[in-house]
C-alpha cells in the first residue's frame, strides 16, 4: 500500500504535540478534493452537518462570524461562490459522511501513530473545510487536539503559546462549559510569539492541545481537513477544565492546570461526568442563529 503520511524525522517525532510541527503526506492525490468530487459532495451532504461561515474582521483583526445555511444552490455553484467570497464552507463528520475519504482517514493516523510514539487517538472528526481566497479564520482554540491536513490553495497559519498571556485557563473553561465560542481575544503584538507557517498542498500542521491558533489564506481557494483528536490524556484535561469552571463558578479554589497531575485530572474528568448530567450550565452557544443564505453572502461580497 502506498503510503499518505511521509516518514518522519527525529524532531517531528519528538516535538509531535510539544511544539508545533509540519509534515508531508498525499491525501490530494486520491483525487477526493477535485472540483467535481466537492460539487457532488456538496450535493449530497446531510444539511445539519454542512455549515456556512461569514467573517467580517475590524481594522484591529478583530472577528464576528455570521453563520448562514446553504439556501437552495447546488454544489458547483456553492464551490464558485466560495472561490468569490470571504467565506467558508465546513463539512463536518466528515470522517464519516464522506465514505471515500474514510479510509484514508484510518490509514493517515495509522501511519501517524507509527510515527509518534505512544500516540493513540481514541476519537477522529473529521471537517473538510472549502475557503475563499480572502478568508481567515480568527484567533481561537479548540477544545480536542487538531491536525490539519492541506489539500488545495495557499494558506499562512500563526500558533500561539499555550500560556495564561494567549490561552487564559479560565477562557479554555469557558470554552468546554459552551459559555462562548472558541473565539478568543486577540491582539496583533501576540504575533512575536507565534511559529507561523505558509501551507502548501501535501503540507500537514499540528500543535500542542489548545494551542491558539489563526489563519489567512494567500489569495487563493483553500481545501483542508482538519481532523479533531481525542486521546485519553485530552478527555481527561478536558473534562478537568469542565470541572473547574463549575467550581470557579461555586467560588471554590481551582489549580492552575499544568501543576495539576493527571491523577487529578482524572478525578476532575470524573466529577465533570456527573456536572454534564446535572446541566448546571445554560448552552449558549445553541442559540446562535444561522442569519444570512449564501445567496445573499455573494451579492454582499
Ligand atoms: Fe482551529
Amino acid at each position: 500500500m502506498t503510503r499518505l503520511v511521509a516518514p518522519w524525522s527525529d524532531d517531528q517525532a519528538r516535538n509531535f504535540r510539544k511544539s508545533p510541527i509540519t509534515f508531508r503526506h498525499n491525501l490530494a492525490e486520491s483525487g477526493l478534493f477535485d472540483d467535481d468530487a466537492l460539487a457532488q459532495l456538496l450535493d449530497a451532504y446531510p444539511a445539519e452537518l454542512y455549515d456556512i461561515n461569514l467573517f467580517d474582521f475590524d481594522a484591529e483583526g478583530q472577528a464576528t462570524m455570521r453563520t448562514g445555511a446553504r439556501g437552495r444552490l447546488p454544489g458547483r455553484e456553492v464551490l464558485e461562490g466560495v472561490k468569490e467570497g470571504r467565506i467558508w464552507v465546513q463539512l463536518r463528520r466528515a470522517e464519516a459522511w464522506y465514505p471515500a475519504l474514510t479510509p484514508l482517514m484510518k490509514q493517515a493516523f495509522g501511519e501517524i501513530a507509527g510515527e509518534a510514539r505512544g500516540f493513540s487517538p481514541v476519537q477522529l472528526n473529521g471537517q473538510l473545510i472549502m475557503s475563499a481566497p480572502g478568508a481567515k479564520v480568527p484567533f481561537h482554540a479548540d477544545a480536542p487536539g487538531v491536525i490539519l491536513f492541506h489539500l488545495r490553495g495557499r494558506k499562512r497559519i500563526w500558533i500561539y503559546p499555550v500560556d495564561e498571556a494567549h490561552m487564559p485557563q479560565q477562557g479554555m473553561e469557558n470554552i468546554m462549559l459552551k459559555q462562548q465560542t472558541e473565539d478568543l481575544p486577540y491582539r496583533r503584538d501576540m504575533d512575536a510569539a507565534a511559529a507561523v507557517f505558509d501551507l502548501e498542498p501535501g503540507m500537514a500542521a499540528s500543535w500542542p492541545l489548545h494551542a491558539p491558533h489563526r489563519i489567512e489564506n494567500l489569495g487563493t481557494f483553500n481545501v483542508s481537513l482538519s481532523v479533531d483528536y481525542q486521546t485519553w490524556g485530552s478527555r481527561l484535561t478536558n473534562g478537568a477544565h469542565f470541572a473547574n469552571g463549575v467550581l470557579r463558578r461555586w467560588g471554590l479554589p481551582v489549580a492552575a492546570m499544568d501543576k495539576t497531575s493527571m491523577a487529578a485530572r482524572a478525578g476532575l474528568w470524573a466529577a465533570s461526568l456527573g456536572l454534564k448530567r446535572l446541566r448546571l450550565v445554560e448552552d449558549r452557544i445553541k442559540g446562535f442563529e444561522r442569519s444570512f443564505e449564501i445567496g445573499d453572502t455573494q451579492k454582499a461580497a
